[in-house]
């Protein structure tokens, strides 16, 4: 089959790029975009085609970004919105493109709008919130949990006498997505941000954004049935597709959809093309390195997502260990089996920043934390070897810097460029179907395509599988037939 029809987003290797520690252009210690710009060359080594940029909207930064104050301007500490302009010219005069993180579920309390409808009961806005009197003992509506923290998902606010909900912070709000002024709000935002040249959205808490209508408590208060996960998201959804779908060239909507259930993950593709183009599959991520359990989830998504849709695999992200320290153990040559899989399944691969270096989980003292969920280790800067004077986090001492790295032919950067550079020659690896293949035990072995197949140890005893082919522990092979 020829992958010619494809789209950009189905061909692309795409790096996500934490802003805050990715490259610092005017050392304050805080990556910035102009230091993206600066580390361009590099990117282009490596073979990316698309960066998902941490959210660089303003904010307050209780969570690091995720709590916006104005959808349509670009934090000056990262260079503001010429910044931004510039690394998408720059970007896309080497054919890489930029998609943008966008945060529907909720504002930062300090947004405007959340001002506003907090101001008074009868405010204009105040039904751009989810609102609700309190229980008659004052308690709060019902029994939903915040994300972070585990307390009660309300907060009274003494002014006006209600409560009002937030899956996470305090200082987060959920909108209330049955508001369709709401709804108009982030049309505009999409269109502003589309129109500036920007390849997509990664969009935060795709699966959550609705609540139940009817507030109703959830049966088990520890699983969040009626404060997520609720069917009336994929109206919105698909009312985005429409918005997104209008653009040429063609953009991509990726969607952190945080289910563990493959069935349920498979509904945010829609129908296959009228939904989430991509939609991160977190059973993979969090999967042991284990060939059959890997093979499972693979197998089990594959017959779950509907037939024109396209998965999408990665390893870390900025909320989860790094997977050189969770999947791999701190094992260099399982860190290279997982980016061997991560490069070679039918799907789209996403790199963590740091990923493509083997870089480990930072090992950052607690009174260095800035996250208030103490997820600092995996935001760490990444080691250029200089580029970072007095960093916001400590640099991770055990992994060797790209520049050492790039200069050894046998590093784990090397490896991963070559991956990369593997995966782009093979039209069966980009565009070819999946299929198992039987396989010894700790092997997972499959077909891509009809030309092509893939066979990687995932075991520390060496593999024989037949035809004089023997791989080494954790070692990975493409053939082509
Ligand atoms: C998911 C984001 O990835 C995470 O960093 C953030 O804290 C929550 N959503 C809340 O926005």
């Amino acid at each position: 089959m020829a992958s010619v029809a494809r789209p950009w987003w189905q061909r692309a290797v795409l790096y996500q790029v934490y802003v805050r520690s990715f490259a610092d252009s005017d050392g304050d210690g805080v990556g910035d975009l102009r230091g993206i710009v600066d580390r361009l060359d590099y990117l282009e080594w490596l073979g990316v085609d698309a960066l998902w940029l941490s959210p660089v909207t303003i904010s307050p930064d209780k969570d690091w970004g995720y709590d916006v104050a104005d959808y349509t301007d670009v934090q000056p500490a990262f260079g503001g919105l010429p910044a931004l302009d510039e690394l998408v010219a720059a970007a896309g005069r080497r054919d890489i493109r930029v998609i943008v993180d966008i945060v529907p579920n909720h504002t930062s309390d300090r947004h405007p709008w959340f001002e506003e409808s907090r101001a008074a009961r009868d405010s204009p806005r105040r039904d751009w919130y989810v609102w609700a009197d309190p229980k008659p003992d004052g308690s709060p509506p019902n029994n939903w949990r915040s994300a972070f923290g585990g307390g009660p998902a309300w907060t009274l606010d003494e002014r006006t006498g209600q409560y009002y909900m937030h899956n996470f912070l305090p200082e987060q709000p959920d909108l209330n997505w049955w508001n369709d002024d709401v709804r108009a709000a982030f049309d505009h935002i999409l269109r502003f941000w589309l129109q500036r040249g920007i390849a997509g959205f990664r969009i935060d808490v795709a699966h959550g954004i609705v609540k139940d209508g009817e507030l109703r408590d959830n049966p088990d208060p520890a699983v969040s049935t009626y404060n997520a996960n609720r069917e009336d998201v994929h109206d919105v959804l698909r009312r985005w597709r429409r918005v997104v779908d209008e653009y040429q060239p063609d953009r991509v909507l990726l969607g952190e959809t945080w289910v563990m259930e493959l069935e349920r993950l498979a509904r945010f593709y829609g129908s296959g093309d009228d939904e989430l183009h991509l939609a991160f599959n977190f059973p993979f991520t969090f999967c042991d390195l284990d060939a059959q359990k890997l093979r499972a989830i693979v197998e089990a998504s594959e017959a779950a997502l509907p037939e024109r849709a396209w998965p999408v695999w990665m390893l870390s992200n900025h909320d989860i260990v790094r997977f050189p320290t969770r999947m791999a153990k701190g094992d260099e040559r399982r860190a290279r089996a997982a980016l061997f899989l991560l490069t070679t399944l039918r799907g789209t691969p996403v790199l963590y920043y740091g990923d493509e270096l083997g870089m480990p989980q930072g090992d950052v003292p607690r009174e260095q934390h800035h996250d208030m969920a103490g997820r600092d280790g995996a935001r760490t800067p990444l080691p250029w070897n200089g580029g970072w004077r007095d960093p916001w986090l400590p640099l991770s001492a055990d992994v060797a810097p790209v520049a050492a790295q790039r200069d050894d032919q046998g590093s784990l950067l090397n490896f991963a460029r070559s991956l990369i550079a593997q995966r782009r020659a093979s039209p069966d690896l980009v565009d070819g179907a999946y299929e198992s293949l039987p396989s010894p035990d700790g092997v997972w072995a499959f077909r891509r395509g009809d030309h092509t197949t893939v066979a990687v140890n995932l075991s520390d005893d060496a593999a024989e599988l037949g035809d004089g082919l023997r791989l080494a522990p954790w070692q990975g092979v493409v053939q082509r037939m």
